[in-house]
């Protein structure tokens, strides 16, 4: 937001770093989320509410086009709803792997070696829908949605890997539905399914690499 006369200040809090505990603590975190993968065997085990709570509120920290916050997250943890969410995920992606998904896209996603079943939105504890909250009768028109809640979607990632947990973000196809399962009115329009818990003792995930940094940064 621009400031104006009208918009008052607070002083900044900011804690200036020496140049060595900057490169440090960046570093540990780098090598901590280069530690995150995403993970599609959970455990059943319960994790701390308080812990998913606390990562929503680093998410909802979040920078927004024109500090709207147009985001909602909706943490489902009861074993009904995550059963509804299952079902109706599972005979969208069913249509979508048969039907709709194009050849590219099935190639694109053959080395990841997923199909149509998500067990994982029953046997994960927690499964947060991430949703975009576009004008509505008690809402305003947000800017850049898209870019608002993929910043907070990545602190919620972040925060619940810093917290030891695992999550995946998954994307049904089409997402509509979940506005039904998570009885959320029109004018959120779903974006992101993050199933979050402890990985299965037995969990293994895709022998993937990242870019170097020579491929993904330029300096000029
Ligand atoms: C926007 C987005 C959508 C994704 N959708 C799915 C999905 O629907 N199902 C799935 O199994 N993985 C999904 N993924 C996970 C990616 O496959 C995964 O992030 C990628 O293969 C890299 O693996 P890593 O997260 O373990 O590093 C998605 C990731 C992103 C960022």
């Amino acid at each position: 937001m621009t400031q104006s006369a009208a918009q008052p200040t607070v002083p900044l809090q900011h804690r200036r770093m020496s140049p060595e505990d900057a490169v440090r603590s960046v570093r540990a975190f780098a090598d901590q989320m280069a530690s995150r993968r995403s993970v599609r065997d959970f455990s059943t085990d319960p994790v701390p509410e308080t812990v998913i709570e606390t990562a929503v509120r680093a998410a909802a920290s979040a920078p927004s086009g024109a500090n709207i916050q147009p985001w909602r997250f909706v943490v489902v943890t009861s074993p009904q709803h995550k059963r509804r969410l299952r079902l109706a995920a599972e005979a969208e992606e069913r249509e979508f792997y048969r039907r709709r998904a194009g050849a590219e896209w099935l190639d694109a996603i053959a080395p990841i070696g997923t199909d149509w079943r998500k067990p994982f939105l029953e046997t994960a504890p927690a499964v947060i829908v991430v949703f975009e909250v576009h004008r509505g009768p008690n809402t305003p028109k947000p800017y850049y949605v898209k870019e608002s809640v993929g910043i907070a979607v990545g602190i919620l990632l972040a925060a619940l890997h810093h917290a030891g947990l695992a999550t995946l973000a998954h994307t049904p196809s089409p997402m509509r539905f979940l506005n039904r399962v998570c009885d959320r009115p029109p004018e959120e329009r779903p974006y992101l399914v993050i199933p979050v818990g402890y990985p299965a003792t037995d969990a293994r995930v895709p022998d993937l690499s990242r870019k170097p940094l020579s491929e993904v940064m330029v300096r000029r």
